[in-house]
């Protein structure tokens, strides 16, 4: 495993470059991220150059064994190219142009913009070409599915739109757009939705597509990036960073286009006092190396508090700097960048906080990373190792575009029951991958569907014919409801899914903040929120029943045999042990192997390589847990990872 740190030598004077060099060489420290903030410093003026900094950094580090990653700087252009170019600033809803003051506001389509973007990137990639200390390039910052409202980016969602439907007439088809005479009958008529209503009040099928299309626009503004590192540098690794934000850019196209993810990891400092919380980032993690189902890397790691916009958030507690970077390497992050070296001392962010605090002197967070170096260094024989899996959960972009552009009901939202049934996996000390509803679901014993809201018969099939073949299939409510364009199927839910399930929802209640009970067969009882299906079993079994209100009797959740596998169908959104129930019968039936007993936050992982197996186990609790474990008592502090190797 390897350890580095976010490090922003244009903040600091040059005297602190050696020092902060060589303290981290000290430390252990193996890879540095650089500059992708630093347009202004390496093109002072419009066409007047100045590496000669960065030069001297990459030299520094490089003279003592350190790797760099060099970012494009294409986040920040410098005030001079917005006062000379004000359309490479992006228009908000309003026709306006944003406000300049935060970073971020470049429109990826501006062509003054992207013509002084291309020189920069042509520019650092051919001078660092042959430097063998850059190991990687990551691509701009935290890209996002802009929606930038200028005529530029409308011109370019028209033809987007042109190659996918051809004509007005599908579109208006495709998106039922006579409803409230929507139809279009020229194209100056297709715009973005400009306005300040709130999204769900316009078309859904209209609002999916126009996620689509700015996804697919901020995946065309990193092909462009791309293509021009790759020519001059095509033997090095490129990646761009990201997270879960609001406007996300659909993960499996965008990283289908370069070389690794690489992920934003801030897990929570404070842990949430209702126990029915899923706050652990290994759901997160699994995502991310289930993108390219390969091993990822953290460019920028939780480090210290976090504030600046919002207020200061509580300060990682003893074993969190160690534990959260070697949960993510648990999880298969072989490389923790660690955000970031230093804590700023002037701009935005000065109190999102690093591992050297504003004092400058090293304290309690400094130590625990050094001992995190040291930890690292004695796993670098498992960098590359496999986390193999026989479960899987399918997550849907388009799912949760859909689910955000019409909220289905109170509190409700997409990742929560991907969430509840990734904690139930991680219960039962299995290992999980998070996948693609596109992707190939070969080798998967158990597959988890929650809340498939926009599906097909191309899923359906696939879902069908494994478990046909034997594997556990787990769908929840709202699988099956919408189209491809985002419109509701016309038949008993959960539609294509309803031979899978054996059973058709004869009517449902989203129940909000109201809550009911539901009872197993074995007297089981778990509360239920959010949703109610009442189910009519077809085929399936009926296995759960509503105790209350007014569907009180009626089945709640239901189990189909297909033909040597087997379809679970819950109705209703429960409490974190409904789903560790269902899960372990899944991987009963399917012969997969797991560990009872496991207590609640302690997480069980594995890595293999060639003839090595490797357990990750790790307290996510602020509280000592003592389990038994192969035989074993273990002990394990807050935060604490034990690592045993077979
Ligand atoms: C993101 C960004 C960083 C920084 C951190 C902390 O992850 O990529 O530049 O802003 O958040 O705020
Ligand atoms: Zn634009």
């Amino acid at each position: 495993m390897k350890i580095g740190v976010d490090y922003y030598p244009e903040h600091w004077d040059k005297a602190l470059w050696e020092e902060d060099a060589s303290l981290m060489k000290k430390t252990g420290v193996s890879v540095v991220r650089l500059a992708e903030f630093a347009w202004s410093r390496l093109e002072p003026r419009e066409g007047e150059f100045d590496f000669s900094w960065l030069d001297e950094v990459i030299e520094l580090f490089s003279s003592k064994g350190i790797e760099v990653v060099l970012c494009t700087p294409t986040n920040c252009p410098p005030l001079w190219l917005y006062e000379k170019y004000p359309n490479a600033v992006q228009t908000g809803r309003d026709g306006r142009k944003i406000a300049i003051g935060i970073r971020g506001h470049r429109c990826y389509n501006d062509p003054d913009f992207l013509r002084l973007a291309d020189r920069i990137v042509d520019l650092l990639t051919s001078r660092y070409k042959d430097n063998k200390a850059v190991v990687a390039w990551q691509i701009d910052n935290e890209l996002e599915a802009n929606f930038c409202f200028c005529e530029t980016c409308t011109g370019r969602y028209r033809e987007w739109l042109k190659e996918k439907y051809q004509t007005l007439e599908n579109i208006n088809k495709a998106y039922k757009n006579n409803v409230w005479s929507g139809e279009y009958s020229s194209w100056n008529q297709v715009n973005p939705p400009f306005g300040s209503y709130n999204y769900a009040w316009f078309n859904p099928a209209y609002m999916l597509d126009f996620n689509r299309f700015a996804s697919d626009d901020a995946i065309e503004y990193i092909k462009r990036q791309r293509d021009i590192i790759r020519k001059n540098c095509p033997d090095v690794k490129i990646t761009t960073n990201t997270w879960f934000c609001e406007k996300m850019i659909d993960f499996y196209r965008e990283f289908s286009e370069l070389d690794f993810v690489s992920y934003d990891n801030y897990p929570t400092t404070k842990l949430p006092e209702n126990p029915e919380e899923c706050y652990s980032h290994a759901f997160h993690l699994d995502l991310m190396r289930g993108i390219k189902k390969q091993n990822f890397w953290v460019m920028e790691q939780l480090s210290g508090g976090m504030g600046s916009w919002a207020p200061m958030s509580r300060m990682p507690s003893p074993g969190m700097i160690n534990g959260y970077s070697l949960q993510a390497f648990a999880h298969g992050a072989d490389t923790v960048v660690h955000f970031r070296w230093r804590t700023a001392v002037g701009g935005a962010e000065m109190h999102w906080h690093g591992l050297i605090d504003h004092s400058n002197v090293p304290s309690r967070r400094f130590f625990e990373f050094k001992e995190l170096c040291k930890t690292a260094k004695a796993l670098e024989d498992l960098r590359g190792s496999e986390i193999k899996s026989e479960v899987a959960i399918l997550y849907s972009a388009d799912s949760e575009y859909a689910f955000k552009i019409q909220p289905q009901t109170d509190t409700m939202y997409y990742l929560e029951q991907l969430k509840l049934l990734h904690n139930a996996f991680l219960k039962l000390g299995v290992n999980v991958d998070i996948v693609s509803e596109k992707d190939s679901f070969e080798g998967y014993k158990v597959i988890a569907a929650p809340e498939l809201y926009v599906a097909d018969e191309f899923v359906a099939k696939r879902l069908y014919a494994a478990a046909e073949n034997g594997a556990s299939v787990i769908l929840t409510n709202r699988c099956g409801v919408k189209d491809n364009h985002n419109n509701c199927i016309m038949s008993p839910l959960p539609t294509v899914f309803r031979t899978l399930v054996g059973a058709s929802v004869e009517e449902y209640d989203p129940i909000g903040y109201d809550s009911v009970d539901i009872r197993f067969a074995d007297g089981e009882v778990f509360k239920a929120k959010q949703w109610c299906d009442i189910i009519n079993p077809e085929t399936a079994e009926p296995i759960a029943f509503y105790d209350g209100d007014y569907f009180k009797g009626k089945c709640a959740a239901a189990k189909n045999n297909v033909k040597k596998g087997t379809a679970f169908y819950i109705g209703t959104v429960g409490e974190k042990k409904l789903y560790q129930k269902i899960v372990k019968e899944a991987l009963e039936l399917s012969g997969v192997d797991f560990i009872e007993g496991i207590p609640d936050g302690i997480e069980i992982t594995t890595r293999e390589s060639q003839n090595k197996k490797v357990w990750f186990i790790f307290n996510n609790t602020d509280k000592e847990k003592s389990f038994e474990l192969f035989g074993k008592t273990l002990t394990l502090k807050p935060f604490e990872m034990k690592i045993q190797r077979a």
